[in-house]
């Protein structure tokens, strides 16, 4: 039997066991463990060669899960989880002493999120564990909205369970509470006027102490070769050896290779095809990839996170 496959049931036994999983999400593919065996989540690290203080995102299949992670019992967790989940956005909250230390890199507080897929909440449930899971790519590098990038990047895994291609295509949003209200440490679908539509945001716009979220490096989602963003490069482009991801209209210049986020210029569908470009460049014979700057308004806030991470080495 091969790694990858469509079997639910085996995708539990081996998280109930101990091993590892990838599985898709409506953002992207993750890397599952049973998130209360450290042994299990330390192979995800090991994995995934992601260091020790980046802490994992807990999934899980019902609300009731909350209390078991986490010492807090602020209402405003209950009405985020309400409004949004199943959903995109991470809540970042207090941490209950269930949860081993290195799913949180040992920080007092634990990421949860209930993700909004049918396969994921299956394998949850089925296991009957909370599963921490990364996304399913080696840290820094694109994360995967396929199977095949699962593959690509992580041959070793235990299974890959495959959903097809993920929808959303991006990141869950990341925020944390203080008494005033939300702040957001990672952008994502659920943008800041969703999350205003239920909670007041935090007017502390003091910078949070310390590494707030550990995983927000300046550098992230590298592809394999150099990718710019259209005019904020200074680098001299041959549209001949180069890909173009494209946000709405045609690039001017002769590109060896143009795909489109858009062509309407929809940002919701830029999102769901952003990584999915990137890996398509990643397998072609392109020599680096040339991406259009899209407007930073709502979900493009997390567009634009993603493409100057991606960027960042090859400035
Ligand atoms: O959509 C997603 O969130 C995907 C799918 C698989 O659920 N997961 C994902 O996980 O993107 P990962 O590990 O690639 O990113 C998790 C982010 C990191 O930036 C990490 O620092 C932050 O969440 N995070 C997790 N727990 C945290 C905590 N206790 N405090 C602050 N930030 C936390
Ligand atoms: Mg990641």
């Amino acid at each position: 039997m091969g790694i990858v496959g469509v079997d639910i049931d085996h995708a539990a036994s081996i998280i109930a066991n101990g091993g590892i999983v990838a599985f898709p999400t409506e953002t992207v593919y993750g890397l599952g463990a049973n998130a209360l065996n450290p042994n299990a989540v330390a192979k995800v690290f090991a994995l995934k060669e992601r260091p020790s203080f980046d802490p994992l995102i807990v999934h899980i299949a019902s609300a009731e899960s909350i209390t078991l992670l986490s010492s807090c019992n602020d209402p405003r967790v209950f009405q985020l989880a309400e409004r949004f989940w199943p959903g995109p956005l991470t809540i970042v909250v207090p941490k209950s002493t269930v949860v081993p230390g290195i799913v949180t890199s040992d920080l007092d507080t634990v990421g949860i999120r209930m993700p909004n897929h049918p396969i994921a909440l299956e394998l949850i449930k089925k296991s009957g564990c909370v599963i921490a899971a990364p996304s399913a790519n080696k840290f820094g590098r694109v994360s995967p909205t396929r199977a095949e990038h699962v593959l690509k990047q992580l041959p070793e895994v235990d299974y890959i369970l495959d959903g097809g291609r993920t929808t959303v295509g991006i990141e869950s949003t990341v925020i944390t509470l203080d008494e005033e209200g939300f702040i957001i440490l990672r952008h994502g679908a659920i943008t800041h006027s969703h999350l205003a539509q239920v909670l007041k945001p935090s007017g502390a716009h003091k910078p949070l102490k310390g590494l707030a979220s550990p995983g927000l490096l300046k550098s992230h989602y590298s592809p394999n070769k150099p990718l710019y963003i259209a005019g904020e490069t200074s680098k001299p482009i041959d549209p001949s050896r180069a890909g173009y991801i494209a946000f709405g209209k045609k690039p001017e210049g002769n590109y060896k290779r143009v795909e489109y986020l858009s062509e309407t210029g929809d940002m919701v569908e830029a999102a769901a095809h952003l990584f999915e470009k990137i890996h398509a460049f990643e397998d072609s014979d392109v020599e680096y990839i040339v991406a259009d700057p899209v407007p930073e308004v709502g979900i493009g806030i997390a567009i634009m996170d993603r493409l100057r991470k991606a960027a960042y080495r090859y400035k």
